[in-house]
């Protein structure tokens, strides 16, 4: 048990229970609620860090909501008419013999219930007052708990922590950079990093075996839900190992954060390959929560005369009991499928007198029926079909799937995926190059080397994989090219050519000549892990200092402009906005 008494205080005020009654205790707090009793009698509820006890105040005092107060009393057992099972301080109360107003304050900019939604850019520009919520200051204990167990976990195995630059050059990473002029150099920029990921390379290099970093990140990308300008990585790299061997490492640090929030280890994490979880779930980030995992029907219509259904692939959903699901509702789902990418979606009702559906009339006999037997539809279940290329299909009944049955992130336990095998590329850009699925250090399958630069490029698999937890890309890693050519000969399939490969490159490439052992790691976002864990859906409430969806501070102001003499001396002039 932590000793939290201080000069000041004796107690925190949630941490007083009925083996306290008879003990004469300080506490300091912020008046959280005030009910006058009588004329002189008040009930002022004291709020720290662990939570609220009562106060009983007698006499006149000027008592408002968050003057904070230092009260001397004696704990008494609350009487049983007015105890309070919702509070764990609820069974006493402190009869106070002494009150000290430390600060006054004026009324709070909203109020710091749980109850009431208050807009998010005046709950971040009083952001101080904000965190004084006991949401707030559990998350932050959170994540606290969650850093520090992954700590533990990384030191018990043996990583060391090294620290890598926040000045650097560019790190692909797929997000813009943040830059930072360089006053030495006008006219020259640094990068903040997007990740470590070329040092902690280098730390391979330099023999550090095992490396890890708490390590912050910046990327200039949209925000969102899941997504920061600037969030902290669990970072790792090792040498002679495989990605098996990285995958342990980072479950038992995963583990270890799990437990040490909810008291449970989430035990052996399951893999499957990147190819199931799209056939299966439609998502290479697949919430295994639920079931509405989808079905491949494409066989059933290999002749189909339903022009429709004359594609490489047909996917579709069951959704049991989903007969009664409303035609406007369909009408909506239809829309965003479409919005995915889809050309449209077909919907059936399994009646008593067989398959209701507009498209019905199309279909044969014994393709009604094949359907009925391969979704093992029975009669109240609604079927939602989607023909395309199999990615498309497969990516809008994954989405179909989430908008019918994904629960709210507090239910259904948690549950961490190892995603594997994703191919090396994920389609190509507008000068038609393939775009990395993961970045381009990644080490293709050996297999598959042979296929770089050629037709199929796509279809190159790669030694990268994903940690998934209830929906939510947590983190990704691969093993690493540590071999120049194969280096070489990857950033020359990305349409990288050698120059520019010399040029942002270089200093890696040379590196490879001196000795570069086999490695391979991985990095874990924090603020994700630490909102799964804490029931949180956007990871800003388990920040104690977010930017808006917008990319602003309201706290601060940030970000700002500088004064003309600043830029002047950076060598920088700031064009008129677009007009
Ligand atoms: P990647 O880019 O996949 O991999 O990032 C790893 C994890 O970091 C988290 N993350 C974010 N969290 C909040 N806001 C963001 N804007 C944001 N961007 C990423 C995610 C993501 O899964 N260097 C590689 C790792 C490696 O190969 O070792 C990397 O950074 O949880
Ligand atoms: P159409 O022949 O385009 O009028 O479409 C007939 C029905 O099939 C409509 O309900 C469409 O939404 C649906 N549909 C059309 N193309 C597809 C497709 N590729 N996948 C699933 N449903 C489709």
């Amino acid at each position: 048990m932590t000793d939290y008494s201080t000069s000041m205080r004796t107690d925190r005020c949630g941490d007083l229970r009925i083996d306290d009654v008879g003990r004469q205790v300080t506490l300091c707090g912020w008046v959280d609620r005030r009910r006058e009793h009588g004329e002189h009698l008040a009930f002022v509820d004291l709020r720290d860090r662990s939570g609220v006890i009562q106060v009983v105040v007698d006499g006149a005092h000027d008592l408002r909501s968050e003057y904070v107060l230092q009260v001397t009393g004696d704990v008494r057992e609350r009487p049983d008419e007015s105890a309070n099972d919702n509070l764990a301080t609820g069974a006493v109360e402190v009869e106070a013999t002494e009150v000290v107003v430390l600060a006054t304050a004026e009324p709070p900019p909203f109020p710091l219930d749980e109850r009431t939604e208050v807009d998010e850019v005046l709950r971040l520009r009083h952001r101080y007052v904000d965190l004084r919520r006991p949401r707030m200051q559990r998350n932050l204990e959170v994540r606290a708990r969650v850093t520090a167990a992954i700590r533990g976990a990384m030191e018990e195995q043996g990583f060391v922590e090294v620290e890598t630059p926040m000045l650097v050059a560019s790190t692909p990473e797929g997000a813009r950079d943040f830059v930072v002029p360089s006053r030495k150099e006008p006219g020259s920029f640094y990068a903040l990093p997007q990740s470590p990921q070329i040092f902690k390379q280098l730390t391979m290099m330099g023999g550090v075996d095992r490396y890890y970093q708490i390590a912050r990140c910046l990327r200039d990308e949209d925000l969102r839900a899941d997504r920061q300008f600037e969030f902290m990585q669990l970072d790792v790299e090792a040498s002679f190992v495989t990605g098996e061997d990285v995958r342990t490492f980072v479950a038992h640090a995963v583990g270890a954060a799990a437990e040490a929030v909810t008291g449970d280890h989430p035990g052996e994490i399951r893999s499957m390959s990147w190819r199931e979880a799209m056939d299966r779930f439609g998502s290479d980030k697949p919430d295994v929560r639920f079931g509405l995992e989808l079905v491949d029907a494409t066989e059933i219509f290999a002749d189909t005369g339903f022009r429709a259904f004359q594609t490489p692939c047909v996917k579709g959903i069951r959704v049991p009991d989903g007969a009664d699901i409303s035609r406007n509702r369909l009408d909506e789902l239809t829309g965003e499928c479409k919005r995915w990418g889809a050309k449209g979606l077909v919907w059936m009702r399994l009646t008593e007198d067989g398959l209701n559906s507009p498209v019905a009339k199309f279909l044969s006999d014994d393709e009604q029926a094949g359907l009925v037997a391969k979704f093992e539809a029975r009669v109240g279940d609604l079927l939602l079909l989607v023909a395309d290329e199999w990615s498309t299909a497969c990516h809008v009944c994954g989405l179909l799937r989430l908008e019918l049955g994904r629960p709210p992130i507090t239910e259904g336990g948690r549950h961490f995926v190892w995603v594997t095998d994703f191919p090396l590329f994920e389609g190509f850009d507008e000068a038609g190059n393939p775009i990395p699925a993961h970045h381009p250090f990644t080490m293709p399958h050996e297999e598959d080397l042979g296929m770089l630069g050629g037709d199929d490029q796509l279809a190159i698999r790669s030694l990268a994989y994903d940690l998934v937890l209830n929906g939510w890309e947590l983190g990704s890693g691969s093993v690493r090219i540590h071999r120049r050519e194969v280096q070489e000969q990857v950033l020359a399939a990305l349409g990288i050519s050698p120059d520019e490969a010399r040029a942002r490159f270089g200093f890696l490439l040379d590196a490879f000549r001196y000795g570069s052992p086999p490695h391979a790691g991985f990095a874990v976002g924090l603020d994700r892990l630490t909102a799964v864990l804490a029931g949180e859906e956007n990871i800003r409430e388990v920040i104690a200092f977010p930017k808006t969806q917008s990319g602003a501070d309201p706290l601060t102001g940030a970000p700002t402009p500088i004064d003309d003499r600043h830029l002047a001396e950076l060598g920088l002039g700031v064009l008129p906005p677009p007009g």
